[in-house]
């Protein structure tokens, strides 16, 4: 739940600014193509250790969301903080919600609203379940704004609710691949470089796929938006650069699947994760 004041919080506002960090920031940026795409509400999001050090432009009826499993990173805080001293001097409507972790944080304290991500504590360096849960909780945020301002048909949320509901299942059956992913981890033991690759809100999660990597492995590895190969890093490729693809069966595929086309010819060795209906 947002808490009782949200909905009359979520009914004034026309738009939203995000702003997160790292794996935090990446679940942000899935949020923004759905906001976008599925409520028509314009959606802006950056890093915290931007935002905070610049003059952003700060519209009044902005619901100024700030992500973060720990509730205490710095820049995330900052920012939070310079958004608080900004709605006081020019006396704005700018509500804040944190999408968080841990309960009693600073990030918690300092928001109107919050939500809580109830993930368990993270106890390694890279955050995982974190994110999911974060994507969760951003899921309904959509939803529940998208009702209070009528965006959004009842029967796609009830798709959207339907959809949620079957996720510890579909986790489940992913987390069943372990056999075979650590096969493919093995192939990528002796390279240097990686690249991730997806199309629309497969391009944050191929992001965060890459950070990952970077992050337990040491192995360096980039993201792109699988439309932008063609402007440079097609390059880069060769059998020494694994390309990893995030292609679901979705409006994007066959776009995707060209850009794979062009990674082929090059004698890059791919890796896609994709649907079991997919050809
Ligand atoms: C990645 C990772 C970091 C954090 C980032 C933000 O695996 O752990 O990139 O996501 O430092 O941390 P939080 O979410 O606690 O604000």
């Amino acid at each position: 739940s947002f808490g009782h004041q949200a909905e009359s919080i979520f009914e004034k506002i026309q738009q939203i600014q995000i702003i997160a960090c790292g794996t935090s920031y990446h679940a942000g940026l899935v949020a923004k193509y759905w906001l976008e795409d599925i409520i028509n509400l314009p959606c802006q999001i950056e890093v915290a250790s931007e935002y905070r050090y610049r003059n952003p432009v700060v519209q009044n009826n902005t619901l100024f969301v700030t992500i973060s499993q720990s509730g205490e990173t710095a820049d995330t805080l900052a920012a939070l903080q310079k958004i608080n001293n900004t709605r006081n001097e020019k006396q704005i409507n700018i509500p804040t919600l944190s999408i968080c972790n841990v309960a009693e944080s600073s990030l918690t304290r300092e928001s109107d609203l919050t939500c809580l991500t109830h993930a368990g504590p993270e106890i390694g360096v890279a955050s995982t379940k974190a994110f999911t849960t974060q994507l969760v909780v951003l899921a309904l945020l959509m939803t529940s704004i998208g009702k209070v301002q009528k965006r959004m048909p009842e029967a796609q949320e009830y798709r959207i609710i339907q959809g949620l509901h079957k996720l510890p299942n579909l986790i489940n059956d992913a987390l069943e691949h372990e056999a075979l992913i650590e096969n493919i981890a093995e192939s990528f033991a002796d390279k240097h470089n990686a690249l991730f690759l997806g199309r629309g809100t497969m391009y944050p999660i191929a992001m965060e796929g890459a950070l990952k990597l970077k992050e337990i492995s040491y192995i360096h590895a980039e993201a792109y938006p699988a439309g932008e190969l063609k402007h440079g890093p097609l390059a880069l490729i060769d059998d020494n650069m694994p390309v990893i693809a995030v292609a679901p069966l979705d409006d994007l595929l066959d776009k995707l699947k060209s850009n794979l086309h062009e990674v082929k010819a090059r004698g890059g060795q791919m890796i896609v994760f994709e649907d079991e209906q997919s050809d």
